[in-house]
């Protein structure tokens, strides 16, 4: 099935994942800016990679006008972020992101990419520090925002390949169906 990977990545940890996810499915990568460049005629498959940002998905809107058009194609969406794979939230996180007809036809996926203040523009890191302050002055914190302050008040990554293997899996059984 030719599958075409299309990343939205401001730090990297979406890049990364969409580079093993390319190299595993045999699939053709685009960053979104060249994929807003060219036609997808003739992929199968596109999946759309990006990260979590104030609880959306950078850029879910340009793939969503895309993928009208698409509705032969196989269509998966992964969103990278800050929070655990195991954090109780992600579920709803991802179901938020798609109506209920784009959810029939949309496979969402999440996997835990990190914070790299390193690399990240002067306004995110605004927005992580307002974040940061808001969360640490509230008198009565709960054990999660306790955690999570303490977390993103550095850079660290949870990238791993296995949290690819359903995306991995989802599309063998595509190809098999499509054969
Ligand atoms: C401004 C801002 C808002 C963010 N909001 C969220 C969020 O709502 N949920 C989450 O899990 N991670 C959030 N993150 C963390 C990023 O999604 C995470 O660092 C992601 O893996 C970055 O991907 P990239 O390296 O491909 O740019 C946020 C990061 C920034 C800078």
């Amino acid at each position: 099935m030719k599958t075409a990977v299309i990343y939205h990545s401001q730090t990297g940890f979406t890049r990364k994942y969409a580079e093993w996810l390319s190299e595993a499915a045999g699939a053709d990568c685009f960053d979104l800016a060249a994929a807003k460049k060219r036609s997808f005629d003739g992929y199968e498959a596109i999946v759309f990679g990006s990260w979590a940002c104030a609880g959306g998905i950078s850029k879910i809107s340009w793939f969503k006008e895309r993928a009208a058009s698409w509705p032969e194609k196989t269509l998966i969406v992964f969103s990278t972020g800050g929070s655990p794979a195991e954090s109780p939230e992600i579920a709803a996180f991802l179901r938020n992101q798609f109506s209920e007809e784009e959810r029939g036809r949309i496979h969402a996926f999440y996997c835990p990419g990190g914070f790299c203040y390193e690399k990240m523009s002067a306004g995110s890191k605004l927005m992580m520090k307002m974040f940061r302050k808001m969360i640490g002055a509230k008198k009565e914190k709960t054990r999660e925002e306790e955690e999570m302050l303490k977390m993103i008040s550095h850079s660290y990554d949870l990238t791993d390949k296995k949290y690819l293997e359903p995306i991995l899996a989802l599309l063998k059984e595509q190809s098999a169906q499509a054969q």
